[in-house]
């Protein structure tokens, strides 16, 4: 690892799709980092096993170990920290997290949500575009500050919702821009390109509007 290259923390729930993306665009240095850790709050996360296979280190913490949230949380940020990570990333990680464990990475941490935030924070967001007869649906990278699934859009996708969709319909095209987007991002905050200020999200030192960075 180059004095360049700085040290990614990868949180998980499930399957992990988005972690071996990221995994793999470090290995073949499309990003600037190195995966130093993958740790799941779900002991039987499938992508547990899928960052073994790859060579990266794993813990399982889970949440049903813990009698409050409080204390979960800071067994979490105890344990992320210990792999010294510059870059804290959050993919498929379905928990709330406390204040003091988001006040803990601050300006180091990222989310990707599937929906075009502010729409659909929480749970269900592709069935939730689905009922409300949306022809536009999509995905969000966004820094993680205390407010749910609230903070600074950096990027986001968009994909278009057809007649007879399903959620797996809906869910198979967000993951496609998932994957494309969710490595700029994590080479943005690499690079030190990205920065989260006072007021927002900065690229290049320019602030981002609500829905983060447009090309012209
Ligand atoms: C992704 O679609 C991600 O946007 C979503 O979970 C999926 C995880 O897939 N995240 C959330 O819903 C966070 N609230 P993966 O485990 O295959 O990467």
């Amino acid at each position: 690892m180059t004095s360049s290259t700085k040290r990614i923390v990868i949180l998980i729930s499930g399957s992990g799709s988005n972690m071996v993306n990221l995994v793999e665009h470090c290995q073949a240095d499309r990003i600037p980092g190195e995966v130093v850790a993958v740790i799941a709050n779900v002991p039987t996360a499938a992508g547990l096993d899928k960052a073994s296979a790859l060579g990266i280190a794993t813990q399982a913490l889970s949440h049903k170990d813990f009698e409050s949230r409080e204390a979960y949380d800071a067994a979490l940020a105890d344990c992320v920290e210990s792999y010294q990570p510059d870059v804290v990333v959050l993919a498929g990680f379905m928990r709330i997290l406390t204040p003091k464990f988001v006040s803990r990475f601050a300006g180091r941490a990222v989310n990707i949500h599937p929906s075009l935030l502010p729409k659909y924070k929480g749970l269900h967001t592709h069935q939730r575009a689905l009922e409300n007869g949306d022809e536009e649906h999509g995905v969000s990278v966004h820094f993680v500050t205390e407010e749910l699934d609230g903070g600074p859009v950096v990027l986001q996708a968009k994909i278009p919702v057809f007649e007879g969709d399903t959620v797996e319909d809906l869910q198979a095209r967000v993951h496609e821009q998932e994957y494309r987007i969710y490595p700029l991002v994590v080479r943005w905050l690499c690079t030190e390109r990205l920065v989260l200020g006072e007021d927002g999200a900065y690229l290049d030192g320019d602030k981002l509007g609500p829905s983060g960075y447009a090309a012209d």
